[in-house]
C-alpha cells in the first residue's frame, strides 16, 4: 500500500512512517519543517526516515497547493494520514495566526487532495482538547465538544467538521482521530515530558501547574502507531455504528488514549525514578485554556480494532528519558 502522511518530521508522524516502512510499505511523506521548535530535531527525524528507499520525503507547507498536487499526482495514495498541524495549547495563545494557516487552510487542502485522488481512506489528527469545558469523564465521541477552550482545540474541531463534509458530499472513507496526550522516544520539547527530563537532569526547577492538581490520560506513541495501523485497515462504512460514528458520511472519530488518567505529581515521580534526579518544583497557578483532566474511553477503538493502549508510564518515561540521554549524550 501506498500511504501519504503529513507531518512525518514531527514527532507522531515520524513513528507512523517508521512504522509503516517497516511493515512494507510505501510512505510519501510532506514536512514543512515549522520553526515552532527545534527544527534541527525534525531534521534527524526524516534523516533516519530517508534511510529507507520507500521513503519519499518532501518539505513544503501544506498551504502550497500546486506542490501538493504535484506529490499527491506522483503518489496516488491508498491512504493518507494528515498529521502535520501547528500543535500545542498554550502556544495558540501567543500565536492563533499560525493555527489558523496550518490547521484550517493546510487541512482544507488535505481533505481537497482527498477528493480529488479519490483516496480510499482519509485519516486526520484531531485532539482530546476538543471536549474543552466538558466536564463528564471518561470523553467518550458522542460527548458535546461545541465549548473549546483554545483556538488549537477551535480548529480541531475545524478539521472533523470540513472531514465529515467532504465524507458526506464525495463518500469518502474518514476516521479522525482524538488523540490524549501522546510521549515517547524523538518527542517534543514543548510538551512536560521533555521540559521536566532537561530540567530534572539539569538541576532546574520545573513548572508544575494548578499546584500539580492536573491528571492526563497519557498515551505511549508505539500505542498510539499500532492503533492507527489497525484503524488504517478498517475504512468506515455508510453505516458506522461505533460511538463516533456518523448517520450520514462513511465518517468516525475515535479517541485514542490509554483510559488511565495519571496525576501530574505520579508523572513527576516516574521521570525522577527514570532520571535519578529529585526534580525541584515550581508549584504554579492554572494556565489560560488549560483543563484541570483528561481521560478517554476507548471502548469504540477497542470494538473496532480489538487492541487498546495500555503501556504503563512507568515504561514509557523510561523509555523516553533513555532515548532523552542517548540523543543529548548526558
Ligand atoms: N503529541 C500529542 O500529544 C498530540 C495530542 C493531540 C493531538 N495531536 C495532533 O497530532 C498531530 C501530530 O502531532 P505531533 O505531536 O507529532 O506534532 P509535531 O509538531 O511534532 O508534528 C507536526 C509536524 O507538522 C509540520 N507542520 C506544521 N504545520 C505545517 C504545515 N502547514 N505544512 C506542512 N507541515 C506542517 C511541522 O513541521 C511538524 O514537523 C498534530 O495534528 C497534533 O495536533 C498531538
Amino acid at each position: 500500500m501506498h500511504y501519504l502522511v503529513t507531518g512525518t518530521a514531527g514527532f507522531i508522524g515520524f513513528h507512523l512512517a517508521r512504522r509503516l516502512l517497516a511493515d512494507g510499505h510505501d510512505v510519501t511523506g510532506v514536512d514543512g519543517m515549522t520553526s515552532y521548535y527545534d527544527v534541527e530535531l525534525k531534521r534527524r527525524r526524516h534523516a533516519m526516515l530517508k534511510e529507507h528507499s520507500r521513503f519519499h520525503a518532501h518539505e513544503f507547507m501544506l498551504e502550497d497547493m500546486e506542490s501538493l498536487t504535484q506529490v499527491v499526482d506522483q503518489a496516488e495514495p491508498d491512504v493518507m494520514v494528515h498529521l502535520a498541524a501547528q500543535a500545542g495549547v498554550r502556544y495558540s495563545i501567543e500565536n492563533p495566526r499560525a493555527y489558523v494557516d496550518s490547521n484550517l487552510i493546510g487541512t482544507f487542502n488535505v481533505i481537497e487532495q482527498a477528493r480529488r485522488c479519490r483516496v480510499g481512506h482519509l485519516m486526520l489528527a484531531s485532539t482530546s482538547s476538543v471536549y474543552g469545558a466538558n466536564s463528564v469523564m471518561p470523553f467518550g465521541e458522542g460527548h458535546c465538544t461545541d465549548h473549546p477552550l483554545t483556538l488549537y482545540a477551535a480548529t480541531k474541531k475545524a478539521t472533523e467538521g470540513m472531514a465529515h463534509s467532504y465524507a458526506h458530499l464525495w463518500s469518502i472513507p474518514t476516521t479522525a482521530f482524538r488523540f490524549f496526550t501522546v510521549y515517547g522516544p524523538w518527542g517534543r520539547p514543548d510538551m512536560a515530558l521533555f521540559r521536566f527530563t532537561e530540567n530534572a537532569l539539569k538541576g532546574r526547577p520545573i513548572d508544575v501547574y494548578n499546584h500539580g492538581q492536573m491528571r492526563r490520560d497519557f498515551t505511549y506513541v508505539d500505542d498510539l502507531v499500532e492503533a492507527i495501523v489497525r484503524l488504517a485497515k478498517v475504512p468506515p462504512q455508510h453505516d458506522e455504528k461505533s460511538a463516533g460514528g456518523s448517520p450520514a458520511a462513511p465518517y468516525r472519530v475515535v479517541n485514542i488514549g490509554n483510559s488511565e488518567p495519571v496525576n501530574l505529581l505520579s508523572f513527576i515521580e516516574a521521570i525522577e525514578k527514570a532520571t535519578g534526579r529529585k526534580a525541584i518544583r515550581n508549584y504554579m497557578g492554572m494556565q489560560p485554556g488549560d483543563v484541570p483532566a483528561t481521560w478517554a474511553d476507548t471502548s469504540a477503538l477497542e470494538a473496532i480494532t480489538g487492541f487498546r493502549p495500555n503501556t504503563p508510564v512507568s515504561v514509557g518515561v523510561a523509555q523516553f528519558v533513555d532515548w532523552y540521554r542517548s540523543y543529548h549524550q548526558v
